[in-house]
């Protein structure tokens, strides 16, 4: 048995158009915000040829001092927001900065589970804790947090926040960007776990990268781990390392690509075992991000 459907009421001539205008209208400001984007890398490009064509890239040293300088200079508005500190810039959302901080302990959790890590650190150690984002979740899991920092501005902001979450087992550790070798004497002994989320993409360049991963593993203990991010290039001008204006260029100054990382992992003495990629991270409005769980070899 069949009913008969009641007829649908006939759309207007303005709805009927509707949808096809709103599509024609979304296209163009796709297309406009791709062209934009692509004028941006297209500039992007030819400044990194040219300078890399005349000679105009900045020395390592340079890039190291302009480092030091960026991150103590205490009348420029913009630090505080890119040391995360809570409060300030973006983090006025309280949110942003406790889930971003959050992320990453549940990451560093994922990847203890998926690698049946029985991982109970006792002495944890973070290159670059800025703020504190990272230090108020993972300080509760271990008897003593070290903050490696060469901002004493931060490393006491880091601090503050410590004590104000209840915690009295930071030690700051500052450092001069020209010595990172300096955090190894500096830091009270070997750590079971090591974590450095948005610093390595603003090192000054990709060797010192490198360096500051050669002294990430002196750091741990054998068996110790290591939970690194860095921003990966896909070997186009666009997501290269600049290697010039240190400031300007401040989230961009060290790409890697993400095997040539976990290559250089495995020569600083490491034995990488996972990468997870976050192409996009709208909370921090960036992107090519990859997070490296590292390995030192040894008793677990
Ligand atoms: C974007 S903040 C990241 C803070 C924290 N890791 C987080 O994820 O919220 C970068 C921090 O790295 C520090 N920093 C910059 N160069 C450094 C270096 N060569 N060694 C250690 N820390 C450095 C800055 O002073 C700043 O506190």
């Amino acid at each position: 048995m069949s009913e008969e459907l009641p007829a649908k009421p006939a759309k207007s001539p303005a709805t009927v158009l509707a949808k096809p205008l709103y599509r024609f209208r979304d296209g163009i400001r796709w297309r406009a915000r791709a062209l934009l984007q692509n004028a941006r890398d297209a500039k992007l490009a030819a400044e990194a040829w040219a300078r890399r064509t005349v000679g105009l890239n900045r020395s390592e040293n340079k890039l190291i001092s302009d480092s030091q300088s960026y991150w103590n200079n205490l009348s420029d508005r913009s630090r505080n927001q890119n040391s995360h500190w809570r409060g300030v810039g973006i983090f006025a959302d309280d949110s942003r900065w406790l889930s971003l901080g959050h992320g990453h302990l549940e990451l560093y959790e994922e990847f203890a589970r998926a690698l049946n890590l029985r991982h109970s650190p006792k002495r944890i150690v973070e290159w670059g804790c800025g703020g504190g984002m990272n230090a108020v979740h993972f300080a509760p899991l271990c008897l003593e947090f070290y903050g490696v920092d060469i901002s004493s501005a931060s490393l006491e902001e880091c601090g503050r926040q410590l004590i104000a979450a209840g915690f009295s087992n930071f030690t700051p550790v500052l450092i001069d960007a020209a010595d990172p070798e300096a955090a190894v004497s500096r830091v009270g002994g070997p750590c079971d776990l090591l974590i450095s989320t948005y610093v390595f993409e603003l090192l000054p360049t990709p060797e010192y990268g490198i360096r500051v991963l050669r002294v990430a593993h002196e750091l741990l203990a054998p068996g110790g781990i290591g939970m690194i991010q860095m921003k990966y290039s896909e070997a186009n001008r666009t997501t290269a390392s600049r290697r010039w204006a240190y400031a300007k260029n401040l989230a961009w100054n060290a790409t890697y690509r993400i095997e040539e990382f976990w290559e250089a992992a495995e020569q600083c003495g490491f034995t990488p075992k996972m990468v997870t990629l976050l192409p996009k991270q709208p909370l921090v409005n960036d992107r090519n991000y990859a997070y490296f769980l590292l390995l030192k070899a040894g008793a677990t």
